[in-house]
């Protein structure tokens, strides 16, 4: 039987939920599959590349991502731990949380993730160019950061004040 998909709600920068730290996955249930599905097609939609369950209210190491032209070499990492790295680069980030702000990051350049598939199977890939950023960016989520974070101050808070402008207008 298929179950049917659900859009969520992407919080949106600064919205206080996106600061709370997601717990590990004790287990992988029916619970844990809906939402990964969910959270893959709410990603597809928004056209992300990576979607942490922080940023859809629900405070567990979750994340999905789909860094391909096609959209269809989805991956799923519950867990996610990032077991070696090296290297730095500089690349521009943007996030379906800050949405239309686009700031440049300092990230590592290749690393190496431990995490459970959808399955609760234990694997571990490298990663490197889009993939390493996207899984830095999403793990950030997990742990309450966003890529504002990273920025200064001046910049943070001018983002801040516009969207909270158009959170306003949104509701009015
Ligand atoms: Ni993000």
């Amino acid at each position: 039987m298929e179950s049917l998909l659900s859009i969520l709600t992407i919080l949106e920068f600064p919205d206080d939920r996106l600061r709370k730290k997601a717990a590990e996955v004790k287990r992988i249930d029916d619970k844990i599959k809906k939402l990964i599905d969910d959270m893959l097609e709410t990603m597809y939609q928004s056209h992300g590349v990576g979607l942490a369950a922080t940023q859809v209210d629900v405070h567990q190491q979750v994340i999905v991502i789909d860094v391909s032209d096609e959209k269809n070499d989805p991956l799923f990492l519950i867990n996610p731990v990032i077991i070696e790295k090296d290297g730095i680069k500089e690349s521009e980030e943007g996030c379906l949380s800050v949405p239309g702000f686009f700031e440049k990051v300092n990230r590592a350049e290749h690393i190496k993730v431990r995490a459970l598939n959808r399955e609760g199977q234990a694997f571990e890939f490298v990663a490197t160019e889009l993939l390493a950023i996207c899984v830095q960016h999403e793990m950030d989520h997990l742990n309450g950061k966003l890529f504002v974070d990273y920025i200064s101050s001046l910049k943070r808070q001018r983002i801040k004040k516009k969207l909270e402008k158009i959170h306003k207008m949104d509701k009015n």
